[in-house]
C-alpha cells in the first residue's frame, strides 16, 4: 500500500512538473544598444506589449536596452549562438558577420528622404537583402527607422576641409570608414555605448549620428558644434535567431509576426517626431551650437564624398548600388 501511495505521489509530481513545464512561457530576449526613449527603444517596448498580449502570456519578452546585455559587436554573435533571440542592429553593423550588402545604406547622400528609403526597404531590394540573413542563422523580420545623421565635433564643420585630421567614431562599416577617409579624417570603429566617454575624454574628436541617439546619450553635451548635414541614414533590421523562430509553434509565430508588423508601423511612425524633438532639446540645452550648412557647403560635401561610391563598389556590389540609386534618386515625396 505504502509503495502504491509513493508511486502515485511520484506520478502526480511528475504530472505536475510536466504541466508546469508545458505552461512555462517561452522567453524571448530582445537586446539593443540605444536608450528606451528612442524610436528603436519604444518599438521594442511596443513589440513586448503586443507580443505578450497576442500570445496570451505564452511568450515572455524581455527587452534589454542601452547595451545592458551586449555591446555592438557581441550582440550579433550572441544572436547566432542563440544566447539572445532578437535584435535590431543598424544596417551598418552586418559587415563583420559577412553581410556587406547592408552597407549600401551607408553611402553618403544615397537616401534623399524617407520615401526613397521606403521604396528600397519595402520593395524587391529590401526582400532580397533580408533573405541574405538566412545563411547566417537569422531571420530578418522588419526594417525599423531611426533617422538622418548629423555631424558633430568641437569645431564647426562646414566644408570638407574642416574634417581633415580629425578622429571620428564610426560604426563597424567599411563604407563609413571610406567616407571619413575621403574627407581626410581618421575613422575609428567603436561600440555605441563607448561614444560619450570617448568624446568627453578626447579619444575621438567627432562623430555622426541621429539627434535621438545624440541627445539620449548626451553626446551634445560634449560636442560644441552639430552640423545638420543629413548626409546619411541610420535604420535597423529586426532579426531573430532562425532556429528559435522556426521551432516556435506556428500559431505563436503568427501572433508574434502580427505584433512585429504593428510594432514596426508604430516605431516607423514616431521616428521623425522623436528625432525632431531630440534636435529641439539639443538646441534648447544650449550646449551644442547647431549649424545649418548653406546649399554651396552641402554641394561641396556631396562632391567631396562622391569617390566613396567607387571605393566601395567591389565590396558592396556595383549592381546593388546602381539599383538603389535608381530607386532613390529623384524621389521627392
Ligand atoms: C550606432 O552605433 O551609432 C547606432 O547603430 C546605434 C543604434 O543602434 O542606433
Amino acid at each position: 500500500m505504502k509503495r502504491l501511495i509513493v508511486a502515485l505521489a511520484a506520478a502526480g509530481l511528475i504530472a505536475a512538473v510536466g504541466s508546469a513545464q508545458a505552461q512555462a512561457p517561452i522567453v524571448l530576449k530582445f537586446s539593443h544598444v540605444v536608450a528606451p526613449n528612442t524610436p528603436k527603444g519604444k518599438g521594442a517596448e511596443k513589440f513586448k506589449e503586443l507580443g505578450e498580449k497576442y500570445t496570451n502570456g505564452k511568450v515572455k519578452i524581455e527587452v534589454y536596452a542601452n547595451s545592458s546585455l551586449y555591446k555592438d559587436k557581441e550582440e550579433l554573435e550572441a544572436l547566432q549562438l542563440g544566447a539572445v533571440q532578437m535584435l535590431a542592429p543598424s544596417n551598418s553593423k552586418f559587415g563583420p558577420i559577412g553581410i556587406k550588402e547592408f552597407e549600401v545604406f551607408d553611402l553618403p547622400y544615397i537616401l534623399p528622404n524617407k520615401p526613397a528609403l521606403r521604396k528600397v526597404t519595402d520593395g524587391p531590394i529590401g526582400d532580397r537583402l533580408l533573405k541574405l540573413l538566412d545563411a547566417k542563422g537569422m531571420t530578418g523580420l522588419a526594417y525599423w527607422d531611426n533617422g538622418f545623421k548629423q555631424m558633430s565635433a568641437n569645431k564647426p564643420l562646414n566644408v570638407p576641409d574642416d574634417y581633415k585630421g580629425l578622429k571620428f567614431r564610426i560604426q563597424s562599416s567599411k563604407v563609413l570608414e571610406a567616407q571619413f577617409r575621403t574627407l581626410g579624417a581618421i575613422p575609428q570603429v567603436m561600440a555605441f555605448s563607448e561614444v560619450y566617454q570617448a568624446l568627453q575624454t578626447g579619444v575621438v574628436d567627432g562623430q555622426e549620428n541621429t539627434p535621438s541617439n545624440m541627445y539620449t546619450q548626451k553626446m551634445h553635451e560634449v560636442q560644441k558644434f552639430t552640423t545638420l548635414t543629413n548626409h546619411g541614414y541610420i535604420g535597423y533590421v529586426v532579426v531573430v535567431n532562425k532556429k528559435f523562430w522556426d521551432d516556435l509553434p506556428a500559431d505563436i509565430r503568427g501572433q508574434l509576426t502580427k505584433a512585429m508588423k504593428e510594432a514596426t508601423a508604430y516605431s516607423n511612425g514616431i521616428s521623425e517626431t522623436e528625432n525632431a524633438e531630440a534636435l529641439d532639446d539639443m538646441k534648447k540645452s544650449g550646449k551644442t551650437q547647431i549649424i545649418i550648412p548653406t546649399a554651396a557647403q552641402t554641394a561641396a560635401m556631396r562632391k567631396a564624398m562622391e569617390p566613396v561610391y567607387a571605393d566601395v563598389s567591389a565590396r558592396v556590389g556595383k549592381k546593388l548600388i546602381d539599383e538603389v540609386l535608381k530607386e532613390t534618386q529623384g524621389v521627392t515625396h
